[in-house]
């Protein structure tokens, strides 16, 4: 093995490490040269056939090309290195001023909303809430409220039945008798929740929600009963909108009446939502019959009262005006975002 030969796997080396591409190439000229197996390597395990007096000399030259490639190698790597980590970066930047990707956030279910404001207007007169179930006992539902078994005011509300004596509750007036019942007067309860129905239109859900008033005491008249309405409603949907009570017939009210508001569609002209004729009721009040308080056990006229029974759906349409009572439970976002 003479210098030149030396030399010559030196160039090679120097040279194939300038070649390299990228770090893997340099990596593996590396190996060729200057690995276990690799030229230089094998120039070492030569030195055993010299001459005595020439390995060291020999030996030297073999460690300084070795310590050149080195230096030459580790400069290369770190060239390349970066060049690599430059064009990442070029390659990978982040465009910041990109729009995110936002998830819309929940709301409000604009029913949830208009029945939380009316809590707020009625617990300033006084109010507290009740529940009640929403599979109810006939008894509950019907018979307590002076609605017999077998009498043609049944057919005023269409009913799943779900056996012989339970109902999915059709009004929120059962909650009157369970607070009568479980409570002492005097009373001023609101209760909530959905009701059922066997109807279903442009102005009529099979499964709609109530907002059902009771209030019981010592001397209450058809005029307490129009005031406290007349204010609520007021509150609720503001100065401007007209209402009126039309007398009507409820077996667990009397007097009873119907209250009206005027359409926010039409404006009192008649549209579909309003039947023609300008007015969209919102419910039915009057004063307790007495019967229902011999039903629940309430001794009467000591204690008098009135009641009255909303649809959160109807009241949501007056206030927002909106032209289709089947929008609520759809859940489409572009509807509920709106409020
Ligand atoms: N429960 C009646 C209905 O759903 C409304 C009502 C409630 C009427 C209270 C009078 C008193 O139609």
């Amino acid at each position: 093995m003479s210098q030149t030969q030396l030399n010559d796997i030196k160039q090679k080396a120097l040279k194939a490490f300038q070649a390299a591409q990228n770090s893997t190439e340099l990596y593996n000229a590396k190996v060729q040269y200057l690995g276990k197996s690799g030229a230089l390597t094998e120039t070492m395990k030569l030195m055993a056939t010299l001459p005595k007096e020439e390995k060291p000399q020999f030996g030297k030259l073999v460690n300084d090309v070795k310590t050149e490639l080195e230096a030459f190698y580790s400069k290369a790597e770190d060239e390349l290195k970066n060049k690599e980590i430059n064009s990442q970066m070029e390659s990978e930047k982040l465009d910041l001023t990109l729009p995110i990707d936002i998830q819309p956030l929940g709301s409000e279910h604009p029913i949830y909303k208009v029945t939380n404001e009316i809590f707020g207007i009625m617990a300033r007169l006084g109010y507290a809430l009740r529940t009640g179930p929403m599979i109810e006992k006939d008894y509950y539902n019907f018979e307590a409220l002076n609605i017999p078994k077998n009498h043609p005011a049944r057919d005023m509300q269409d009913t799943f039945f779900i056996d012989e004596t339970h109902v999915l509750r059709t009004h929120t007036s059962p909650i009157q008798i369970h607070s009568l019942e479980n409570e002492k007067p005097p009373l001023r309860v609101i209760g909530t929740g959905p009701v059922f129905r066997c109807d279903s239109d442009i102005s009529h859900l099979p499964n709609f929600h109530q907002i059902e008033g009771m209030c019981v005491d010592e001397k209450v008249s058809m005029a307490d009963l129009k005031g406290t309405i007349s204010f609520f409603v007021k509150e609720f949907f503001g100065p401007g909108l007209k209402t009126r009570f039309r007398p009507s017939f409820f077996p667990f009210t009397e007097p009873s009446a119907e209250v009206d508001c005027s359409c926010p569609i039409c404006k009192g002209k008649g549209c579909s939502l309003c039947k023609h004729t300008g007015w969209i009721e919102i419910g039915g009040c009057g004063l307790i019959n007495p019967k229902v308080f011999e039903f629940a056990k309430v001794e009467y006229p000591k204690w008098q009262g009135f009641a009255f029974g909303f649809g959160v759906e109807r009241m949501a349409i007056i206030k927002y005006g909106v032209d289709d009572i089947r929008l609520f439970p759809q859940n489409d976002v572009r509807f509920l975002k709106q409020f």
